[in-house]
């Protein structure tokens, strides 16, 4: 379903977001959709409910509420389908568990996800299925990590708390080559801002938890697939039983409505505080993909439309056992930046970022890493907070 009016085509983003997913006039003209609590739906006889003759037959299929928010995705995404899951992490481990099986290899970015890389090297290596975590800054050259039984690339741009752009274009021509699924965690940018099923990818992963819901307050995920991969991906989800409550799916909906203005702030204060960042001499680096100066932030020109409010910095630091007790001070005398786990809310946070796990990418040697996610406060009121971090941290 689609809510689209030809005479208005091509829309702009934030008028797209304002109609997307849902016709009002489907129900009576209310202009938000209903919010179907369910499990049973019943059928009118029995030959229609042996046919599955009717559009809705149980609820983890899908209700109007969860269905609103599936076709909203679809047309952010210019998807085939979507499906929702209970959580971000849920919408890349199922994705994953749609077209892997044992004795297949997948490649997953080392920038990934944190808690993927547990899932890989725990669940999906119990089931027999290998997995090499490459490099983010590959482009063709992936090409030589390929097996013949290589069947996904994981991909996840900018890369979880480092922020590295891949080449997404150059690593799917690779992969389809080699016949194997590309799927794409894109949070960061939502497809407002990277529309991942243009650019080669198979299947565009979301977690709605972020951006989409953006008040802190809701977990959810949303995978997406183009036509060719749809329908495993339904299976999938539909085997393991999955799905998305009626009040979280119609949050998420109404957090959509909103996310294009919201994202515009994110974005223009997180590259404001990252700039003035830049400028400081006890910031050895700044890692955000829209800096001239990052490594990345040629392809991220290329390809992207914007950036979210998500990036890093490395408090420089002279000595490797100061790093930790002067990523504390810092953090420890912030007073507007929470600390806490997430982004795309409205408050500010701020984290000090363990690399332990990376297999390819090393840490930063000048500093601990510290992420912070810009939220919707007054630029000037969060570099007054940052301040008081750095004198903190200056205290030896
Ligand atoms: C890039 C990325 N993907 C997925 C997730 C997982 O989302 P959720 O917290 O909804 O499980 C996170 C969480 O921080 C994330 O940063």
């Amino acid at each position: 379903m689609s809510n689209s009016d030809d005479r208005l085509d091509p829309l702009g983003p934030n008028t797209q977001l304002v109609r997307a997913g849902y016709d009002p006039f489907d129900y009576h003209g209310f202009i938000n959709p209903p919010k179907v609590h369910a499990s049973t739906v019943l059928f009118p006889d029995t030959q229609t409910m042996e046919r599955h003759g009717q559009k809705y037959t149980y609820a983890t299929r899908g209700t109007p509420t969860t269905d609103a928010l599936c076709n909203a995705v679809n047309e952010l995404e210019g998807a085939a389908g979507t499906v929702l899951v209970p959580s971000g992490l849920a919408a890349v481990t199922v994705a994953l568990l749609a077209y892997l099986s044992p004795g297949d290899h997948a490649l997953i970015v080392d920038s990934v996800y944190g808690n993927v890389r547990q899932f890989c090297d725990t669940m999906l290596a119990r089931f027999g299925i290998e997995i090499d975590y490459y490099n983010p800054a590959a482009g063709a050259e992936i090409e030589a990590l390929f097996r013949p039984n290589t069947k996904l690339v994981h991909t996840e741009a900018p890369g979880s708390n480092t922020f590295e752009i891949q080449d997404i274009p150059a690593i799917a021509e690779v992969a389809h080559r080699h016949d194997a699924v590309v799927t794409m965690d894109n949070t960061w940018a939502t497809p407002l801002y990277f529309k991942p099923l243009d650019f080669g990818v198979d299947v565009s992963i979301q977690a709605s938890t972020k951006y989409p819901a953006g008040h802190a307050d809701i977990l959810m995920g949303t995978i997406s697939a183009n036509a060719k991969h749809w329908r495993a991906l339904r299976q999938a989800n539909g085997a393991l039983g999955f799905c998305g409550t009626p009040d979280d799916a119609y949050q998420v909906l109404r957090g959509l409505r909103t996310m294009g203005i919201r994202l515009e702030r994110h974005q223009a204060s997180a590259l404001a505080v990252a700039k003035w960042l830049e400028a400081r001499e006890d910031v050895a680096r700044v890692l955000h993909p829209a800096l001239s100066s990052f490594p990345g932030h040629d392809i991220w020109k290329r390809d992207f439309k914007g950036a979210g409010g998500v990036f890093s910095f490395v408090l420089a630091t002279d000595r490797k056992q100061d790093f930790a007790p002067r990523a504390e001070r810092f953090l420890d005398a912030l007073s507007l930046f929470g600390l806490g786990y997430s982004w795309g809310g409205f408050q500010s946070l701020a984290l000090v970022v363990n690399l332990s796990d990376r297999r390819v990418v090393q840490p930063p040697e000048e500093g601990p890493l510290i992420r912070l996610q810009i939220g919707l406060e007054d630029v000037s009121d969060l570099i007054a907070d940052l301040e008081r971090g750095f004198a903190a941290a200056a205290v030896v």
